[in-house]
């Protein structure tokens, strides 16, 4: 085997799928996003930059993963990003740095050997008008501060990518000795009324809590769940803040791509598709949806996506095909502009485009 100059992590299913996901996003955000800004991206919870599998393949970090992609993509587009890369180990940044030595990457991140908050509200504090900011979040437990990420949705077009340890949490909810901990990740005392529910409608109280804080600040806020690879049991959520509606609907679609067409995580049982499972049955449902959502009411196609991007588990595609498929039948469409460039008449759904139902 390859000896290699740097450490490696284990790892682990949920970490892979969680890379695929944020690889696919951060391309496109850095190429729609950074087609007229300047970029930056915060790595708050840098890691040791790689990680080996069960057959000794290695598989590299997210701040390697960002800063491959930004050399692929400025290798044929004008794109400007800054990387800045947090972590309270030094050791782990010098491994990162042997990483990109090692890879040849050009690019040169800003590492930062401090805690994640303190770091980020130095940077917030002295720096004004930052560039459109992507932060990922991604620590091992669950101290982190709402009012920190609150400041973070302040920068013009950021967005968050928030590891929410959800086992960890939910383990600890109880313990009087972290109250000042959850309060401070909850930005208020919400997260109580929860500890006296078991099962699933505890798991849907701190999520909501939790969501129902963010929410305040940040205008699309949809979270990813993570199962175990090996049981029918929830590991952590990804939550993704955008003040865009697009940055959502991406994000989504994304993660139902290495997803079997869902936006949740399920281990190894994740090509089992259930009878009421699949594309058909979300766009059915879709339908359903919007029928009971919109009757008697008119809207933009546009509206109707922010409306429901993060209020449901729809991928946009999905309440596209269903509204074209309710045309003629209780919905009409007004296109505006009607025709094509080539003088035919529209047969798609554009942004403008008024849906009707009756
Ligand atoms: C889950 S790993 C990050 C993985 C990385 N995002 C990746 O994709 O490879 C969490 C990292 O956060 C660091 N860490 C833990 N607490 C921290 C804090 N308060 N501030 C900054 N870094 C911290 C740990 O040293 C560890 O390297």
């Amino acid at each position: 085997m390859e000896k290699i100059p740097f450490e490696t992590w284990e790892y682990k299913d949920q970490t892979k799928m969680k890379h695929q996901v944020f690889n696919d996003y951060i391309d496109k955000w850095i190429k729609i996003v950074g087609k007229y800004h300047k970029l930056n991206y915060i790595d708050g919870f840098g890691g040791i930059g790689a990680y080996k599998d069960k057959n000794g393949k290695i598989f590299f970090g997210s701040p390697v993963l960002v800063a491959e992609a930004i050399e692929k993509i400025t290798s044929k587009l004008r794109r400007n990003v800054q990387i800045v890369v947090i972590d309270e180990k030094k050791e782990n940044l010098d491994n990162i740095e042997k990483i990109f030595q090692h890879k040849n990457i050009s690019i040169k991140p800003l590492l930062i050997n401090e805690d994640f908050d303190k770091a980020i509200n130095d940077i917030l504090d002295n720096v004004s008008n930052l560039a459109p900011t992507f932060v990922f979040v991604d620590p091992f437990g669950f101290k982190i501060r709402m009012e920190t990420l609150e400041r973070i949705m302040k920068i013009n077009q950021s967005e968050i990518l928030l590891n929410f340890m959800f086992t960890r949490v939910n383990q600890f909810l109880s313990s009087s000795k972290i109250e000042k901990t959850c309060n401070e990740l909850f930005g208020c005392d919400d997260w109580k009324k929860c500890t006296a529910l078991n099962g699933h409608e505890r798991e849907a109280c701190i999520l909501e809590a939790l969501r129902d804080r963010i929410k305040k600040f940040s205008k699309y806020v949809y979270y990813y769940k993570f199962e175990f690879a090996d049981k029918k049991k929830s590991f952590y959520y990804l939550f993704h803040l955008a003040d865009h509606y697009l940055g959502c609907s991406i994000m989504k679609s994304s993660f139902a791509k290495f997803n079997f067409g869902r936006v949740e995580y399920r281990g190894g049982r994740s090509a089992q598709l259930g009878i009421f499972e699949g594309e058909e049955n979300a766009i059915c449902d879709a339908t359903k949806h919007l029928k009971k959502a919109y009757s008697g009411q008119q809207k933009t196609y546009q509206q109707i996506v922010e409306e429901q991007i993060d209020n449901t588990s729809f991928l946009e595609k999905e309440l596209k095909t269903a509204i074209k498929g309710m045309e003629g039948k209780g919905v009409t469409i007004s296109r505006i502009p009607q025709k094509t460039k080539t003088g035919k008449n529209r047969t798609g759904i554009q942004n403008n485009d008024i849906i009707i139902f009756s």
